[in-house]
């Protein structure tokens, strides 16, 4: 069900009573009641204040198609082949998949305030409660096989770190591969998807999600240390709809440079916002455990580790990297 009239009378700044939602919705007050414990138990927190009523904690923007196109410049809003915006859905990212092969057109947008089986890497979920998070998803085509796409997961976190700077967030880091951090530790995660032939043409399926609020219950299954803007920016929260605005907008700038020039082209910005370099970290692999010094990446992306005197090279698929 969608909740967006309820959000949008418990957003004001004064409490409303059950009584008035449920004339202004022209239900029941016990339905009110029972779309305030669902709205609840989604990830919204919602105050009751005795005889006065309702009200959300924090306020909620909800996404809207038009807000989020009029922060984009007329030709990006042209290139665009769709923008939508979901109240729910399995997985923004699985969605664009299963119709990759059978609608035509480049860069389609893909949004969700709520993932019913939100997706990370390496299988695991990816919290999705209904909490102000942002769940993106763009479909970008390629002529090129996918062998041309090596770093392309570093730039989308590079093109996402410009888009947070723009709004106004300090302090962020790219943790190979596809980390975003903010004071060290995890503020969005990247999840970039390859379809179509080995050989070209082919299609990259690119997952954002950024943690705006984490709401207890999410944060409590979250198995690594994580921070929600809203912790990290306080009182200078950016508007959701503005933040997806920038988002578009550097990821079709980055994905342009890369067209032309691979990840070599990016290389230095990447350089800007290493979080690995010069630390030592621990890499699992598939042929054991490695202790070594970070030492950035190579011309493809991959990670580059000393150890000992050695430099070794490692593909973003094979391997976990934490620092110890
Ligand atoms: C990770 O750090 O493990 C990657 C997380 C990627 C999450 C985003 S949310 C939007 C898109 N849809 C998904 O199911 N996953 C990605």
């Amino acid at each position: 069900m969608d909740y967006r009239a309820l959000l949008a009378l418990l957003s004001q700044d004064k409490p409303i009573s059950g009584g008035h939602l449920a004339q202004q919705l022209g239900v029941t007050r016990s339905a009110i009641w029972k779309q305030i414990n669902r709205l609840r138990a989604l990830g919204v927190s919602i105050e009751a204040q005795a005889s006065r009523g309702y009200r959300l904690t924090w306020p909620l923007e909800l996404l809207e198609k038009s807000a989020i196109l009029s922060e984009l410049p007329f030709g990006i809003r042209q290139r665009l082949g769709s923008l939508r915006v979901y109240w729910e859905i399995d997985s923004t990212n699985s969605t664009l998949l299963r119709e990759a092969s059978t609608r035509s057109g480049d860069l389609h947008v893909c949004l969700a305030e709520i993932q019913s089986a939100g997706r990370g890497r390496r299988g695991r979920q990816w919290q999705s409660p209904l909490s102000g998070n942002i769940y993106f998803s763009l479909l970008k085509r390629f002529e090129t096989g996918m062998s041309t796409l090596s770093g392309l997961s570093l730039v989308v976190g590079l093109a996402t770190i410009q888009a947070l700077s723009d709004c106004g967030v300090k302090n962020l880091a790219l943790k190979w591969p596809n980390d975003i951090l903010a004071d060290g530790r995890k503020l969005a995660g990247i999840l970039v998807e390859l379809g179509g032939e080995f050989l070209g043409p082919c299609y990259a399926v690119i997952g954002i999600g950024i943690n705006m609020r984490i709401d207890q219950l999410s944060g409590a299954v979250i198995d690594q240390p994580w921070i929600d803007l809203a912790q990290h920016c306080k009182e200078k929260l950016t508007g959701r709809n503005q933040l997806v605005g920038r988002l578009l907008y550097q990821l079709l700038d980055a994905l342009d440079r890369f067209n032309v020039t691979g990840f070599t082209g990016l290389q230095n910005d990447y350089a800007r916002y290493d979080f690995l370099r010069g630390k030592e970290v621990k890499i699992d692999a598939p042929q054991g455990s490695f202790k070594g010094i970070g030492m950035g990446v190579d011309m493809r992306g991959a990670l580059l580790i000393r150890q000992r005197d050695v430099t070794h090279t490692y593909d973003s698929a094979e391997v976990t990297v934490r620092t110890v």
